[in-house]
Parts: C-alpha cells; structure tokens; sequence
C-alpha cells in the first residue's frame, strides 16, 4: 500500500526535497520511507482547562507511535474551554471542526489520534474525521477525579447550579457558597458528572471509535497514559489495515451510541454532536431515531446530575463495558469498533462492581431512560426533553406562558417582583437557538424565580429553542425547532398563552386558534436579534447553520472532503 504521505515524501524531485529538508530535524533517512506519518491532533490548552493535561498523554500516544514503526506529529488544533469562551461554545464548535478537517487534509499524515476532553472538543475532532475520512482513533481525555465539601462529594457543574440556588433559596451563605469553589475541580480532567464531556467520551466509544474499555478512565489514572500509549501503537496498525471512518461507522454504530445515550443518562446535547457526525458521513440519522431507539432502554448509571455518583464511581464500578454489558440485547450486534471486531465482542468478560453505581438490568434507576422527541404546533420540526432528568409530575402539564426574548431579557426580570408567573407557569425563552443567539447556548434550563424558589418551588415547565448544559436538570424542552429566528412558531407566543406538554404522548402545543395566530406577527425583538449585522465567522455560521434536527452543522461541510489535495504551490 503506498502510503498517503508518500506524496509529500517519496522521490527524488524538488518537492520531495523541500518536503523532507524542512521535517528532518534530527529524524533518519527512515522516518520518510514507509513509516506511517501519525498526526495527534491535540485540543491541550490552557485556556481550555479540562483539556490542559492533553500534551502529557500526547507524549503516551507517540510513545506508542514511534515504537510501533511510525511517526508522530503533534497538530495542535482549536480548543474550546466551555467555561470561558463566549458567547457560547457551541459557535465554534463547526470552525474548530472545519478547521480541523482542513489541516488534516493539508498536511502529510496517513493517520490520526483524536485528544479531547472538554465538551465540544470530541465532537468537532469527530466531525472533521469523518469528513477528511483518514484512520483515526480518539482517546478521551478522562474525567476528573471528584472533590469534597463539608464532607460531601461535589459533581462539578451540576453542584455549581445547585449550590447557586441554595444562595438564592436563603438556604446557604454566600460566604459557604465561595468557600465551596476551590474543591470543585480537584484534580486535572473533564466535568465528572455525567454532563456533554463524558457523555461524549462514552459514546464516542460506543460509536466504535475509542478502543474499548478506554473512555471514562479518569484524567488523573496512570491507566489512562498506558492506554494513551497503546492507542499510539494501535494508529500505526489502523493505517497498514486502512480502516477509515467510512469504512465502519454506519447506522448500527449509531444505534449502539443512542441504545448506550440512554442507559448512562446521558447529555442531550449528544444529539445535536451524533446527527452533526451522522451528517458528515451522509448516514441516514434523525432526531426521531433518539426516541425510537432509546425510548425502551433503562437508566442503569446512578450518576449526577440525574442520580448520586460521579465518573470515577462508574470507573471503579466496573465502566461503561459493564454498562453496555447489561444492555447488550439492545445493541446492533454488527456494528464494529475501530479495531475491526464488534462492540459486543467486548462486554463478555465487563462486570459490575458496586450495584448501587451500575445498576442491573433487573433493577434498573428507571425503566425508559431515552430522550423523548416532542411535536406538535410549537414545535414541528420537534423538541427534545430528558425525562430521566424532569420532575414526572410534570411531564403532563398545561400553563401558562410567561415569555422571555432573550437570554438577557430573562435576567432583567426573572427577579421583578411585579413579574406574573407562579409554579404552575410555563417559562418560555426564544432566541436562543442555532440562528437567533447565534450559536445555540446553554441556557434551557433557566434559573427560577426567587420568590419562587423561597416558597419551596424546585422544578416548572421551561421551553427554550437553546440547549441546556449536560449537568442541568429538570423539566426543560429543549432544541425546539424552528428556532424563533428561523420562523418557528415559538416566536409568535404571548405571555398568556397556554401551553400543552405531555411527554407521554409526545406532545408540545401551543393553545392558541390558527386565525389568531396568522393574525401575529413573530416577536420583533428576535426577528431584529437575528438581523444584526455581524462579520467574520458569526457572519458565515448565521448564514449557513442548520437547525437542531440537523445537528447544527454549516450546510456546507455536511459529507465528506476526503483526503486527497493534489495541488501545491512549489
Ligand atoms: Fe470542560 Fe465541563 S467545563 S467538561
């Protein structure tokens, strides 16, 4: 097999010449004949916290690498810390993607090892995989290992929301409140709850794309640089085997990452990410195959934010191998990982350790875990919720509306004292999606009222066209499609309408007469937020993002680029 990078590299013309000249630095004659040219793009960065520890377990993998006869090259590629970046995250999980993809494409590389860790960073690595379509293998960066306060473990995300609202609540000091920051994050590694980071991490491997056994390792665990090492030595092999995304992700593998989505209980925003991947490799995926695939499958993983524990539980527990252990019957039983054998192949000898983390299958947390798809004439295009995470009585619920713009609209008078709203109201929050914030952020699962928290209310009805934070609960639908700013009818809603949602019968209706509502015009405050004039890449990401149901990728990166650039400039 001639290898890709032989194209730079082999020969004895000019350009070989300046292609070998400038990547000798010390290396033999050897490192440009033959040997696989593995690339290990790299999200490490500082300003990316949980991925800061990437370029130690980038040395494991060329470890691997080097001694399996190949050589590695680190490829520092966009980084996304989700904590800090603004205004969402989500804007530019598309640019590192597509950033990404082109560097693979430009540069002389026959293979690649995927690091990430922070929420965005699996995904966008993923997305440009699938379109450049070379071998690749992702390592998951690995959770963190779980602080303590006042005796207590802290699931960090989740306990920040928590803690916040006992502040507001009267409950706790703020002077307890600031003293709990420094034991939140304890240890280098992702969030460790089961927030996006390790919902990604996990279905990342159940697509067939990590080694089995490997995701969920935590940051810290010397068992995470050996298995970095042996990914290292394995891309070299995945190049000789040519085993390419195209070549083994199909639909099955989707079916096994949805079926596995569910009994972890994990993130909803796993599904904007796997339709986003789906696309790139032009396979048939819909938001309606969540809840078609995931609705029978139970919740087996007791882990915050819907349950108690954190990573390094399910870790010790016995892992996600033991999880999918229990759901194998759920599982295509064809799909392959990367290393050419089947997932279920892998789960025979998986074993749970401590029951009250991984849960039988006899005795699941609940018995339909997935996440349900909503229709109806507020959202046509569908809307997600997570009932593993909502309060079940509300999951049949009729209020009414008290309508939010914007994300700062809500935080000028979610506090009024004035503001008509009491537990039975429906909170709805627009622009926010894909289009109208731009970048679709985090904000579904908007904060309470005080007065109402005060008086003992914990949980109301919230409907946004955004996405909620993987660590967040409660009983918020999400993902409502169209967007406002895209037309949907979500921004033709007055405070005052009644709303209709029932999870069981997969509903979500606005009660208002058709004549009535083609009498409104939508919401100016959104239409004029989505209007603004903007440059740069928010310019090309409003123009071009699709909606959730599409994953909210550019309409031009979905499929493939492939791999071959046949022209250069020398
Ligand atoms: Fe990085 Fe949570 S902030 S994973």
């Amino acid at each position: 097999m001639t290898l890709r990078s032989a194209h730079w590299y082999a020969g004895d013309d000019r350009n070989a010449y300046i292609h070998r000249a400038w990547m000798r630095r010390g290396v033999p004659d050897s490192a440009f004949t033959g040997r696989p040219q593995i690339a290990i793009a790299n999200t490490a960065s500082d300003l990316t916290p949980c991925n800061a520890h990437l370029s130690e377990v980038a040395q494991s993998v060329k470890n691997g690498v080097y001694e399996a006869g190949g050589i590695p090259l680190e490829l520092p590629v966009v980084s996304l810390g989700e904590t800090n970046v603004r205004p969402t995250a989500m804007l530019w999980r598309n640019m590192a993607a597509m950033a990404t993809e082109e560097m693979l494409r430009a540069n002389p590389i026959d293979g690649v090892v995927l690091l990430g860790g922070c929420d965005k960073t699996i995904p966008s690595l993923l997305m440009a995989a699938a379109s450049v379509d070379l071998p690749a293998v992702v390592v998951p960066g690995g959770p963190m290992l779980t602080g303590h306060f006042r005796g207590e473990a802290l699931g960090c995300g989740t306990d920040v929301w928590r803690l916040s609202e006992e502040v507001r609540a009267g409950t706790l000091s703020e002077a307890m409140f600031l003293k709990s920051e420094s034991s939140m994050i304890r240890s280098k590694g992702h969030c460790n709850t089961m927030g996006t980071a390790s919902t990604m991490a996990l279905v990342a491997e159940a697509l067939g794309t990590v080694i089995p056994g490997l995701a969920g390792t935590p940051a810290a665990d010397a068992r995470l640089l050996e298995a970095a090492h042996d990914t290292g030595r394995f891309a070299v092999q995945l190049v000789a085997e040519d085993r390419r995304p195209s070549s083994f992700l199909t639909k099955g593998s989707f079916h096994n990452a949805i079926v596995a989505l569910a009994a972890i209980g994990g993130s909803t925003n796993a599904v904007v990410h796997l339709l986003a991947i789906a696309g790139r490799l032009r396979i048939d995926l819909t938001v309606d195959d969540f809840d078609r695939i995931g609705a029978e499958v139970p919740l087996l993983v007791n882990l915050q934010p819907a349950g108690r524990y954190l990573m390094d539980d399910l870790y010790r527990a016995g892992g996600f191998l033991a999880v999918l252990r229990e759901v194998r019957d759920l599982l295509d039983s064809e799909a392959l990982t990367i290393t050419g054998r089947p997932l279920v192949e892998y789960l025979e000898d998986a074993k749970i350790w401590d029951a009250d983390v991984i849960t039988p299958r006899e005795s699941p947390l609940q018995s339909h875990a997935g996440i349900s798809v909503l229709r109806g004439s507020l959202a046509p295009g569908g809307a997600l919720i997570k009932p593993a995470a909502a309060s079940p009585h509300l999951l049949k619920h009729r209020g009414r509306a008290v309508v939010f713009d914007s994300i700062e609209d809500f935080h000028a008078r979610i506090d009024d004292p004035d503001l008509d709203i009491d537990e039975d109201s429906v909170m709805v929050l627009r622009g926010c999606g894909p289009k109208g914030y731009p970048g679709m952020p985090e904000v579904s699962n908007m904060p309470l009222p005080t007065k109402l928290l005060e008086r003992g209310v914990r949980d109301m009805v919230r409907i946004c066209d955004g996405r909620m934070s993987g660590t967040a609960y409660g009983t918020v639908v999400l993902h409502v499609t169209p967007e406002a700013a895209a037309g949907g009818p979500l921004a033709l809603v007055q405070t005052g309408d009644w709303i209709s949602l029932d999870v069981r019968a997969r509903r979500l209706d606005l009660d208002v007469p058709a004549d009535e509502l083609a009498r409104r015009a939508p919401n100016q405050a959104t239409v004029d937020g989505y209007a603004n004039p903007r440059r740069g890449w928010e310019r090309l990401y409003v123009d071009h993002v699709l909606q959730a149901d599409r994953g909210a990728d550019l309409d031009f990166l979905v499929g493939a680029s492939g791999s071959e650039v046949r022209r250069e400039s020398h």
